[in-house]
């Protein structure tokens, strides 16, 4: 990083630094949480993009240019720690990638063959079989809600994967185990993830911060009584995460991976796919119900690559990557309605970057919805125009387009979310068109999402020329 410049403590900065602009308002937390996409855009226009907010507390500036996302990626252990609020870093538990910045690199690199691209290659026959299931089950003569279907098929795409459970047998596959029905199991997991967002740290039933504790309890009993079931199975006979772990626990005891490690990781990584692999699928499906054009040039590409039933056969990791077009019309989404901010970080010292003062104690937070909105990173941002991430376009360069983060703490799923979306648009495009009933409302935070009550109306496919 050419022009970022560490300070010493007690260091003081020279005399021709300037501070980011704009005063802090009182009013900060409340109108970001209500619509941090607005909040982004304003201020961007006003302010261009680096500015001083009061989000959550102290001085948070939040960032968007190239330079500031990279200085804001890549500070833990020098410059930086994790600043998320401490309702949050208790529910991720000490064994997360959040946690002990010393032993990040280790455990990252440990869980890392779980998401590589021959690990995923073996999920895909279960993903490309939930899929089918599913899919073929969707209501055609009445409207739906669309958020309501695809975090059904999107937990019983990734659950499995992740914590090593069957689902396609109904509850009978969670018998004995202290979770013993799927209805059960997403309740106690609704209620954890919302304990990361409560916002008062009292461990109480009266609290969600209380509740998801209580939640993460019981799921930890669950997953620790689902390894003592998987070790008697056979850790092998399962390609999934959780033996993945397992094994690497067999090979090296003394290493990474502890049985409580193993547990929360499970726990982690679902939280970590399941809300936002939702949001991206909906918001995908969402943009192109505006887009029949694109549609269009999807199902030729898709013709093209896997042939005039492209669900007849599983597609390999390789046909996967020649769906450049459909890569495109989901970075697309992800551009434009990035699930989540990225980095939130405090600075642990003070840091000039081109001259501009970042003082020790301040937070930053990376914004995908400044990065993605600069027509220096973007031509015509304002557009939807997903060509602009094919090769010849070359946009979305690193730091640039950030919905997955990006340096020391860059999503350890981005390949698994991308497969996941593929997977489920070979199958909807074969299957199924879709009429969006109005324009959706979304919630806005902590994830962005559709709202439930939004629905559209599918249909069988109509015959659609493959040429
Ligand atoms: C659309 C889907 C997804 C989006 C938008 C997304 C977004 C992000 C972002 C922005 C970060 C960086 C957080 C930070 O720097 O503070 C992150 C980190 C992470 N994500 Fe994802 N994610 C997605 C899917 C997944 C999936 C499928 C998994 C795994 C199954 C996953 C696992 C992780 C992990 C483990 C980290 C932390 C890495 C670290 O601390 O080094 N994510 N994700």
């Amino acid at each position: 990083m050419d022009n970022l410049v560490v300070l010493a403590d007690g260091q003081a900065a020279p005399a021709n630094t300037s501070e980011p602009p704009r005063r802090p308002k009182w009013s900060d937390t409340l109108q970001y949480i209500a619509n941090p996409e607005k909040f982004c855009r304003d201020n961007l226009a006003e302010y261009g993009p680096i500015f001083k907010t009061s989000v959550f507390g102290g001085t948070t500036v939040f960032v968007g240019s190239a330079p500031a996302n990279k200085m804001a990626f890549n500070g833990d252990n020098s410059y930086t720690k994790i600043g998320l609020p401490a309702t949050t870093m208790e529910m991720f538990g000490e064994h997360s990638l959040f946690q002990r910045p010393d032993l990040h690199r280790d455990r990252k690199s440990a869980l890392r063959p779980g998401f590589t691209g021959r690990m995923l290659a073996n999920y895909m026959p279960h993903m490309d079989q939930v899929l089918n299931e599913h899919l073929q089950t969707w209501q055609t003569e009445q409207p739906v809600s669309l958020m309501k279907m695809i975090e059904e098929v999107s937990f019983d795409l990734l659950a499995p994967l992740l914590l090593g459970i069957r689902l396609d047998q109904g509850d009978s596959a969670l018998a004995g185990l202290p979770i013993a029905t799927k209805a059960e199991l997403k309740q106690q997991y609704k209620t954890f993830f919302d304990g990361f967002y409560g916002l008062v740290k009292w461990n109480s039933p009266l609290t969600t911060f209380g509740r998801g504790k209580r939640a993460r309890a019981k799921l930890m009993a669950f997953m620790e009584a689902v390894i003592a079931q998987r070790r008697q199975s056979g850790l092998a006979a399962t390609p999934d995460f959780l033996s993945m772990m397992l094994m690497a626990q067999q090979d090296n005891p003394e290493g990474v991976f502890n049985d409580e490690l193993v547990a929360n990781q499970c726990l982690l990584q679902l939280w970590a796919s399941y809300y936002e692999v939702s949001g991206l699928l909906a918001s995908w499906m969402y943009q192109l119900g505006e887009q029949p054009e694109v549609i269009k040039q999807l199902r030729t590409e898709q013709a093209q690559v896997l042939g005039d039933d492209p669900t007849a056969t599983l597609p390999t990791m390789e046909q996967l990557k020649q769906l450049t077009f459909l890569e495109a019309t989901i970075k697309e989404t992800l551009r434009i309605l990035p699930p989540s901010s990225t980095a939130t970080r405090t600075l642990t010292k003070s840091v000039l970057l081109d001259d501009m003062l970042f003082k020790h104690g301040w937070n930053i937070i990376a914004e995908p919805r400044i990065a993605h909105a600069i027509p220096e990173h973007f031509s015509n941002p304002n557009a939807y125009n997903p060509k602009r991430f094919l090769p010849e376009q070359g946009e979305g360069r690193a730091y640039e387009f950030i919905p997955f983060g990006g340096g020391v703490h860059a999503c350890l799923g981005a390949q698994m979310a991308m497969v996941s979306n593929k997977l489920f648009a070979i199958h909807l495009l074969h299957k199924l068109d879709w009429q969006l009933l109005g324009k959706a409302d979304f919630v806005q935070f902590p994830l962005r999402k559709i709202k439930g009550n939004y629905q559209i109306q599918l249909r069988s496919k109509s015959q659609v020329p493959a040429s």
